[in-house]
């Protein structure tokens, strides 16, 4: 290609202007800019310094050493030493769906490169290469990144941290020089290093400002940063971690990284997670699980954990029917020898010492409820002390002659082992062929050591089949709905999404943990998939003790459940869960289709979260107060996200027990309600009630003008 041509990719909000010459180049990307882009070489190009290479240097696609770009490269690798700093050229641009794929080669190293990069009406960005070895040998890949720039406006990030139950924490920090780097080892998604950040101009919050978030597809082993260059230029990179060996390409073979998916905002924190739940909506969810409403779900774990009897069970079930509940799950210990966690994982035969008559009394138990059954796996695990691990110690993922540490006692299989990818399938296969099965919990509870097939570094690979698994499964039993869960949200992110319906966002049912879990979760994911369940009042995880209109509420913005043992609940307590599956029952066409706006407050002690409906008719406001108020009067509650110009009645339809009697009084509205327009809702607002720490109120506005 000689003449450079301008691609020019438009969503409603953002608009992305690359230049495909020799290379391709980003030179913007942000607000939607009008008129000609004949002129832009002039306003764009830029000065050459002294002290430097003698010409300018693009931040290409696919940064390259070659070129005389220091930054970290886009593709690593070697054919026996040689080829290692490719510098590709552009041969071809084809348009795809909504975007383009950029086809590069270098013909001495004999390699290819082909990027995608396509950005939709939702405003969400994807981008992905495919690296080709053209030659004979093997090509060595040691790296292959997707890159996309940041303006250098940039000045600060927000990142997520976390670790078992406590998912999802964010954290912000500044990118003014140097830059910050997370790196995730734990072959599985992982806890500790969510695979997303968000970059923005400094204090960005949740109404305003820039904002570019970042979210890489993938459930492995990862790598993102993001740099400052020592010319002020800035590059966000998300890339698979391999290990050494881990991909080799002989002539003619190809890989592909996964998809980096970006958005850009200039409304600030809302507008960019707006904008990704759509996509998640329109682009990620296969369409079946949009258009089914979400079951109410019982999941027995925290009730009875490994102490199953089918009679007992049944009566849980009856329990949790009486209460609306529309989904019951049996969960770990219902197979053969699973009486704690230190057995039995990979025999997958239903344990008849505990069901001597078998699982179908159960599930028809259930049926006749009128509930769907559901069922726990944790296909890809084994103990040593099982049957299948004495008929096959070979099936271990682990380099043989080592010992690796264990997790919860067990041991990961090798899925690339054909034997035992189909074993687990048959296995799979059989219960969802035999039984009524409308759901399975697919879990996943450590993390990976040392992983290897026949010697060799085995990480990207299990990945990659454990898909394949997924996807086999889901093509036999496409009616089936999964929960991606890995002891708790170790396995969230949007690749898993493409083929399971839920998350199990969290092994902390504490109601005020969840509160900032699910927070964090909503950057990137609306409520429908993020399962949510009402715990016993005594949480098992924190020891702290929650009223029921607390969990009810809390647990009311996800795809909501109950885990424990309504036999052994209080009349009390049951009333209350009967209370919010009602509640959630009757809000949930509004929950799992709105817009999510995180309303900031002026107590930081609060935590506000609305669900506006898309026609902007109806909304619920959720007022959290996590601590103690900071002053005597808790300020004003201001809405955002609904129609300025319509009349809404606003009234409160959740609260504590004690509202009216911890004050002399609350504000006149929270009893009576009131009218109220959208705009002033927004800008002035309501008087906040005052709150107990850990507790909330439910908030509705219906437009009635
Ligand atoms: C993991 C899950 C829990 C539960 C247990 C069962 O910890 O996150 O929800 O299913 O496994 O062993």
């Amino acid at each position: 290609m000689t003449e450079p041509v301008l691609i020019n990719l438009t969503g409603k909000q953002s608009q992305i202007i690359v230049e495909v010459g020799e290379f391709a180049e980003i030179l913007y990307w942000g607000k939607p800019v009008q008129g000609a882009l004949e002129n832009y070489r002039k306003s764009l190009y830029r000065p050459v310094p002294f002290g430097r290479l003698d010409k300018d240097v693009s931040m290409t696609l696919s940064p390259e050493l070659g070129r005389g770009v220091f930054s970290s490269p886009g593709v690593e690798g070697h054919r026996d030493g040689l080829d290692w700093a490719p510098v590709f050229v552009v041969q071809q641009i084809v348009e795809i769906d909504t975007g383009v794929r950029i086809e590069s080669v270098d013909e001495l190293a004999g390699l290819s490169l082909t990027t995608e990069l396509c950005l939709d009406a939702d405003d969400v960005v994807k981008t992905r290469h495919t690296l080709t070895n053209l030659k004979a040998g093997v090509y060595q890949v040691n790296r292959l990144a997707n890159t996309l720039p940041l303006p250098a406006r940039v000045n600060e990030l927000m990142t997520f941290f976390g670790r078992w139950v406590h998912e999802f924490q964010t954290a912000r920090q500044p990118l003014i020089h140097g830059g910050y780097q997370q790196e995730n080892r734990r072959g599985r998604t992982s806890h500790e290093h969510y695979p997303a950040l968000i970059a923005g101009q400094q204090h960005f919050d949740e109404l305003q400002g820039d904002v570019w978030g970042f979210h890489f597809a993938w459930s492995g082993n990862h790598r993102m940063r993001a740099d400052v260059k020592a010319d002020g230029r800035r590059l966000l990179q998300a890339e698979v971690i391999y290990f050494a060996g881990e991909v080799s390409l002989a002539q003619g073979e190809s890989v592909t990284s996964p998809w980096l998916y970006a958005s850009y905002s200039d409304k600030g924190l809302n507008g960019m997670s707006q904008q990704f739940h759509a996509h998640v909506r329109h682009r990620i969810l296969p369409k079946e699980f949009v258009a089914k409403p979400r079951p109410i779900h019982l999941n027995t774990w925290e009730g009875i954990y490994f102490n199953h009897d089918p009679e007992y069970i049944m009566s849980m079930a009856t329990q949790a029917a009486a209460m609306g509940v529309e989904r019951f799950i049996i969960d770990d210990g219902w197979f053969k020898g699973r009486n704690d966690d230190k057995a039995a994982l990979g025999d997958w035969f239903l344990d008849e010492r505990k069901y001597p008559q078998g699982l179908t009394p159960v599930v028809e138990h259930v049926n006749q409820l009128g509930m769907e059954f559901g069922l726990w796996f944790e296909p890809e695990m084994i103990n040593k002390n099982s049957d299948l691990y004495r008929q096959h110690p070979d099936w271990l993922l682990a380099v043989e002659g080592y010992e690796q540490p264990t997790g919860r006692n067990q041991y990961v299989i090798d899925l690339q082992n054909q034997e035992a990818f189909d074993y687990l399938f048959e296995r799979l296969d059989h219960f969802l062929s035999t039984y009524n099965i409308a759901y399975i919990k697919w879990d996943m509870n450590r993390e990976v050591v040392q992983p290897a097939h026949g010697g060799m570094a085995a990480a990207h690979k299990q990945t990659q089949r454990y898909y394949q698994l997924v996807d086999k499964v889901r093509a036999k039993h496409p009616n089936v709905d999964i929960e991606s869960c890995a002891a708790g949200g170790g396995r969230i992110d949007y690749e898993v999404l493409k083929r399971t319906h839920r998350f199990w966002a969290s092994d902390n049912n504490d109601a005020l943990e969840r509160q900032t879990i699910q927070r964090g979760m909503s950057y990137f994911f609306p409520p429908e998939v993020m399962g949510s369940h009402i715990g016993a009042s005594h949480c098992h995880s924190t020891r702290r003790r929650h009223s029921i209109e607390f969990r009810g509420l809390t647990a009311l913005f996800g795809h909501m459940g109950i885990e424990l043992d309504p036999v052994k609940e209080s009349q009390e307590e049951k009333q209350g869960f009967e209370h919010y599956v009602k509640l959630h029952t009757a809000l949930r066409p509004l929950l799992h289709s709105g817009t999510t706006w995180r309303i900031p407050s002026e107590d930081k002690a609060h935590q506000i979260h609305a669900v506006v409906s898309q026609d902007k008719s109806q909304a619920v406001v959720l007022v959290s107060q996590l601590a103690m108020p900071t002053y005597s009067l808790s300020g004003h509650l201001r809405i955002v996200g609904l129609d300025p110009e319509s009349t809404y009645q606003v009234s409160v339809i959740d609260k504590p027990e004690n509202f009216n009697h911890i004050v002399a009084c609350q504000p006149e509205w929270t009893a009576s309600g009131c009218k109220m327009s959208g705009e002033w809702c927004q800008n002035v607002g309501l008087t906040m009630p005052i709150l107990d720490a850990e507790s909330a109120i439910l908030i509705e506005l219906k437009r009635v003008s």
